[in-house]
């Protein structure tokens, strides 16, 4: 070897090995983390490469003009040698973004934001982004047509997430399967109120603006976090256990909900006696004038309801979502009639205690509609039918053959287990049939086979 090429091979070393050195204090490699976890129906959604565990969000919003400002911090955990890793963020203009103190390079793709810290993050450690960002929040239009995401109101704004509009005002890991804890404050002109999940963690007012602070202790999936901002009269109670209890009316809904927002407590501790302990620090309900939204949402502690749909049977169904689908949530979006079979059983059951309709009549009632039998619940054809009739009809129907293959003590330790089981977790279909199975000691395949993912209607039984 020629003593030139020599010294070309090692300076040529050296460069490398001082590459290597920069990328993070233990020389780390990463890769980039993948930009969605796979979910059937939302492959983009959620992120590889690591777990969030808190976020903790401080926005300013300006009713007036619908503008946004924002910092969330998150506070997360590397699953991978991370080089660089995607938040889902929708609209909005990321203006910075740091990696444990220091500049981070972010790029937008659509929904998808790309951070890439300065150094490599070494699997299992955990590091805190902070993104300052800020525009006009918009809703997101599902391909079922619902809205959600961030829905302006005259005097605010409500901000609803099942199953993709989170990340309209917040830029995180917006996938079920990545539960994590959240401090939200949000700051608004003087007497405009803001509410959110969870327990107040403060209230304070400078130079003209409040800052509204909410504390969620227990995991929740970003799908039910909640933001209702505007002239809205927030009450602070107690259950008779002595669960808090935070409601927030519009001042136009106000007169019409009383009665039943009174008896909110009532229905919470119906609840656990079926279901076993309330999962969370705090209840309440958010009641909104009807134009503002076409649908009940399950927001953790905290459901929302315009005001047409406030009523015993949507009570106790966004109520028993609180078990089952917020405490205990869906692994992926297919497992998505593990809520709502649940939630509608509930509403089937407290008409059995309250309206004298026996639970085998919503059973019949539920076999004779043709809407059920459209697909199996376990088995949804796209994401326009994750919230269509057999999710909620024929996946109620699938618990109460459950309930008479195993006869009523094994189904209720079954319900009760499951939530118990799986408390502030994650769960899918396989995990359910095979639990029902060990708890009750019987084999359901038949069950599974008809009326869980058999297509159409089987014979009576
Ligand atoms: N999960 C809600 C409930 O049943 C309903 C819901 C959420 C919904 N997003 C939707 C219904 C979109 C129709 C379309 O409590
Ligand atoms: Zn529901």
């Amino acid at each position: 070897m020629e003593p030139r090429a020599a010294v070309r091979i090692v300076v040529a070393l050296g460069v490398l090995v001082l590459a290597g050195c920069t990328a993070g204090s233990v020389g780390v490699r990463g890769e980039p983390g993948a930009a969605g976890v796979r979910d059937p129906y939302f492959p983009r959604l959620g992120n590889g490469g690591y777990d969030v565990q808190h976020y903790d969000l401080a926005l300013d919003y300006d009713p007036a003009t619908g503008r946004l400002d924002g910092t969330a911090e998150i506070t997360a955990r590397a699953t991978q040698d991370l080089s660089a890793f995607h938040l889902d963020l929708h609209g909005l203009t990321v203006e910075s973004a740091t990696v444990d103190g220091r500049r981070a390079a972010a790029n937008r793709a659509g929904d998808e934001l790309t951070v890439r810290p300065r150094q490599d993050i070494e699997d299992g450690s955990r590091f805190r982004t902070v993104i300052r960002y800020s525009g006009f929040p918009r809703p997101v239009t599902d391909s079922d047509d619902a809205h959600e995401g961030w829905l302006r109101s005259p005097s605010g704004a409500l901000a609803v997430g099942e199953p993709s509009g989170s990340m309209a005002w917040f830029p995180g890991s917006h996938h079920p399967s990545d539960k994590a804890t959240y401090d939200i404050a949000v700051t608004v002109p003087k007497g405009v109120q803001a509410v959110s999940n969870g327990e107040r963690a403060g209230e304070r007012t400078v130079g003209g603006r409040t800052t509204h602070s909410w504390h969620s202790a227990e995991p929740m999936a970003s799908y039910l976090a909640i933001l209702a901002v505007g002239d809205l009269r927030v009450t602070t109670s107690r259950t008779p256990s002595g669960l808090p209890v935070v409601t927030a009316v519009d001042p136009k809904a106000a007169k019409a909900s009383a009665d039943l927002l009174g008896e909110l407590p009532d229905y919470v501790d119906w609840c656990a006696r079926h279901f076993g302990p309330y999962p969370f620090a705090s209840a309440g309900a958010i009641v909104v004038p009807s134009e503002r939204i076409g649908y009940a949402l399950e927001t953790q502690t905290r459901p929302v309801f315009p005001l047409d749909q406030f009523d015993g049977t949507t009570l106790v169904h966004e109520l028993a979502h609180q078990w089952f689908g917020n405490s205990v949530s869906p692994e992926s979006w297919r497992d998505i009639w593990l809520n709502e079979s649940f939630a509608t059983y509930a509403e089937w059951m407290w008409r059995e205690d309250f309206e004298d309709v026996p639970v085998e009549d919503s059973f019949e009632a539920a076999y004779e509609d043709d809407e059920n039998w459209a697909f199996p619940p376990a088995e949804p054809p796209g994401p326009d039918d994750l919230f269509a009739s057999p999710v909620y009809g024929r996946g109620a129907m699938v618990l109460h053959q459950v309930r008479e293959a195993v006869g009523d003590d094994a189904f209720f330790r079954i319900v009760r287990g499951w939530a118990a089981e799986h408390r502030h977790g994650n769960a899918s279909t396989d995990d359910f049939t095979a639990y029902a199975e060990e708890r009750s000691g019987k084999d359901l395949s038949e069950v599974w086979d008809v009326w869980l993912y058999g297509d159409g209607r089987p014979e009576t039984p």
